[in-house]
């Protein structure tokens, strides 16, 4: 399994761990809650994405929604967003939500939560 990063500079004192790369499921998003904050973490293949879990429209949380086509539907109002880029696809979704780039090490799902991705 490769992250979505490979190659990119990552400052490994600043990662936190989300969870085990075991426990993810194909197409079955987790959920990782780390001071305060939940992520929602999602396998597709061998690549692993990871989004903030509060949907931008509303109260709907991504790790409860369906993924086809490295995209998540929120089960609120079924908009979408891409999974890899945070942007909306389908209203009424029409903010774009974080995501970070994981880091696959130690057999764990690690990120920098001070570092998003740009949208
Ligand atoms: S809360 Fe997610 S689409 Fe409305």
């Amino acid at each position: 399994m490769t992250s979505a990063n490979a190659g990119q500079f990552v400052d490994a004192s600043r990662l936190i761990r989300l969870c085990d790369l075991e426990d993810l499921d194909e197409d079955e998003p987790s959920r990782a809650e780390v001071d305060g904050f939940a992520y929602a973490i999602f396998k597709v293949g061998d690549m692993v994405f990871v989004t903030a879990d509060l949907c931008s429209h509303g109260p709907g949380l991504l790790s409860e929604g369906y993924v086809e086509d490295c995209q998540v539907e929120c089960p609120f109002h079924q908009g979408k967003f891409d999974i890899r880029t945070g942007m909306p696809t389908e209203a009424p979704c029409e903010i774009p939500i974080k995501t970070w780039t994981p880091v696959l090490q130690d057999g764990g799902v690690y990120i920098n939560p001070g570092e998003p991705n740009p949208n």
